[in-house]
């Protein structure tokens, strides 16, 4: 059977990048598979939360899910920390990878910097919850963004070592990243080289989803570019990654290939149409998600309504793996 499983840290405000690269394609899937959409809570809490922070900060992200076209009678939306199981099968996988797979982990090593002495356990086996997040059921498909593919090949790493040592071919599935399309990975507005990111000190870097029109305009106003026209062919923008990028947001949010859009403004520079054209396409949109997000905000308890039926529905989802996972490893009395 086909499911898909996902979710996104409530660590500040989403931008364009976690909408393209992952709310979208929620979106999308729902319709075509049981799908399950989390907010990490747990994950959030590798480097520190403000703990009067966190539940709105969850709250919040659902409310971007709601807003965005998730369906609650489609999707099963929940909080990670309402699901114990999530937390249970990562500890049978923290004995199930070893050592040297985490140590090549990109994302740890971006994040903890030059100290990593310093940080937290929990942000060093962090790819290990996100492989029980999925693996508790047995989900897959994973719709992320590119930065994510390291995870989920060592997801799959996990998936495969625990069949083979525990003797149970196929019980884990090896789930896939969804990756394709033109919004797996958004580059900052101001470094075509740097990815779109919530921890870049720069405002200006990034598109937030609830930007007002004003800020939305000013910052694709500003937005790096360079002088030259736009080509025929996306093979001649290889080397221009701020150009590129900008029309792959284009192509993302009206839903076009990058091709077609590019034949639209060949010839052309950035400032005349395109440019205005594309904050017009970014302002409907985020306008539109970001006015829902405020309504949903101000009704808390309608929110924490529908993570606890989702909480629920999980748990029903989640705990038969548990349950066989412990009579697997051998545990006493399962
Ligand atoms: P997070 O919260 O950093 O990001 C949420 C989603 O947004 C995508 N994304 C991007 N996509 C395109 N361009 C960008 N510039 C960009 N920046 C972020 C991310 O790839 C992600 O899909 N570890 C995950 C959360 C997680 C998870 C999981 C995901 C925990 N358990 C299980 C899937 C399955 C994370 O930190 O995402």
């Amino acid at each position: 059977s086909r499911r898909v499983l996902s979710g996104v840290q409530p660590t500040g405000a989403l931008h364009l990048g976690n909408y393209l690269g992952a709310l979208v394609k929620f979106t999308r899937l729902q319709n075509e598979m049981e799908t399950f959409i989390f907010v990490a809570d747990m994950h959030a809490i590798t480097v520190w939360q403000d703990p009067k922070l966190l539940t709105s900060q969850v709250r919040e992200i659902a409310a971007a899910y709601l807003a965005s076209g998730l369906d609650p009678a489609k999707a099963t939306i929940f909080p990670q920390s309402a699901v114990p199981e999530h937390a249970q099968l990562a500890w049978v996988f923290n004995c199930v990878a070893r050592l040297g797979w985490l140590d090549r982990m990109t994302q740890f090593k971006d994040k903890a910097g030059k100290h990593k002495e310093r940080e937290s356990v929990g942000l060093y086996t962090y790819p290990v919850l996100q492989a029980a997040d999925i693996l508790v059921y047995k989900a897959t498909h994973v719709p992320v963004g590119e930065d994510q593919r390291q995870h989920l090949e060592l997801t799959r790493d996990i998936a495969a070592k625990f069949n083979h040592d525990f003797d149970v071919p196929g019980f884990f599935p090896l789930p896939e990243a969804l990756t394709e399309g033109p919004g797996a990975r958004i580059m900052s507005l101001r470094d075509g080289s740097a990815k779109m990111s919530k921890s870049d000190p720069s405002d200006n870097s990034r598109l937030n989803l609830m930007d007002d029109a004003d800020a939305i305009s000013q910052k694709i106003r500003k937005a790096r570019t360079d002088p030259d026209p736009l080509p025929e062919t996306l093979e001649e923008l290889k080397d221009r990654p701020e150009a590129l990028n900008l029309i792959g947001i284009y192509a993302a949010l009206s839903e076009r290939t990058a091709a077609d859009v590019l034949a639209e403004f060949t010839g052309q520079g950035f400032g005349q149409s395109f440019k205005p054209m594309l904050a017009d396409l970014a302002v409907a949109r985020f306008g539109a998600i970001s006015g829902e997000m405020r309504r949903l905000m101000s009704q808390p308890d309608e929110i924490d309504r529908i993570l606890a039926a989702g909480a629920e529905k999980a748990r029903e989802a989640a705990a038969p793996t548990l349950a066989e996972v412990k009579k697997i490893v051998g545990f006493w009395g399962s």
